[in-house]
């Protein structure tokens, strides 16, 4: 279900003007120069213009890097986040008090236990996907901030592809696909063992939000995901690994350093596999109900 559609929504197939006009917008930002999308940030005050270039990268691109000089305790995280008006977050199945997970590779101890059945808590390599896919549109992750403690010894880098860019590659090239992708039983994610009155949920790759937002929920898992049974899907599949897997110009790569993160409005991203030196890789995550900007 799309929210009150605009009528000049660029989002509406048949509006032509509206989406050349928008879709010419977001392609002016391409090439990305990457150093215009890594923000550093003081300590101890957070400096308005900086932060307002960060948010304006995010408006161009629904990610940005920052880089703080020192490590960054829960707390500062978290004002970090109030100041960009990133307040509502959102809990899972295994994040802290204050709705942090501490992304680490739980190894051989926890094997055995829920948690070390989900890839992020391995080394393993986690393929596209955008977070939070298996939530219903009423209760989706419309951003979230991913920052590093300690990176691993080797790998563990992070593709991030903007999901308007995927859009705008599946629109232009078929039309057809975007209206499938849209439908609202498109993609159905079985109900989850661990989790107590867990449903199937049922819902669109592509749809846009209460505030005229484009949102994509996508995962490249093979298992325990039912997609509707249609003609186009496995091309539509095909197309958009191709891209992804292909593309060289509007592919993010990045490897975050200590002290460094990234918060992105759900975009489709990626993380490789990775080595642990003597200190184990260790990220934070947090997840909102909004999105920035
Ligand atoms: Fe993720």
């Amino acid at each position: 279900m799309s929210y009150n559609l605009l009528m000049n929504s660029p989002f509406i197939l048949e509006n032509h003007t509206e989406y050349k006009e928008w879709r010419d917008l977001k392609l002016s930002h391409y090439p990305i120069q990457k150093n215009k999308l890594i923000f550093k940030f003081d300590d101890n005050i957070v400096d308005e213009k900086v932060l307002n270039l960060f948010k304006s990268a995010i408006n161009d691109y629904n990610f940005a890097i920052y880089e703080f000089r020192s490590e960054v305790l829960d707390k500062k995280l978290l004002n970090f986040c109030a100041t960009l008006g990133l307040t509502n977050s959102v809990s899972n199945l295994f994040s802290d008090q204050d709705n942090i997970s501490n992304i680490t590779n739980q190894g051989e101890k926890e094997k055995l236990t829920s948690k070390g059945e989900y890839i992020p808590y391995t080394n393993k390599q986690l393929n596209w996907h955008t977070d939070g896919y298996y939530y219903p549109i009423n209760s989706a992750i419309k951003s979230f901030l991913l920052h590093c403690v300690c990176p691993a010894k080797e790998g563990g880098e992070n593709l991030l592809m903007d999901h308007e860019i995927i859009y705008i590659h599946i629109r232009d090239h078929n039309p057809d696909f975007i209206d499938v992708l849209m439908q609202n039983n498109v993609m159905e994610i079985p109900s989850n063992k661990n989790i107590k009155g867990s449903k199937n949920i049922s819902g669109p790759v592509f749809y846009v939000d209460e505030k005229n937002f484009l949102n994509m929920r996508f995962t490249s898992r093979q298992q325990n995901i039912i997609w509707k049974k249609n003609d186009m899907i496995k091309k539509i599949k095909k197309f958009i690994f191709e891209f992804v897997n292909e593309d060289k110009k509007y592919l993010f790569k990045l490897l975050l350093k200590k002290n460094q993160g990234y918060i992105a409005n759900n975009v489709l991203h990626k993380r490789e596999n990775y080595i642990d030196g003597d200190k184990k890789r260790l990220l934070k995550r947090l997840r909102f109900s909004n999105r920035l900007g």
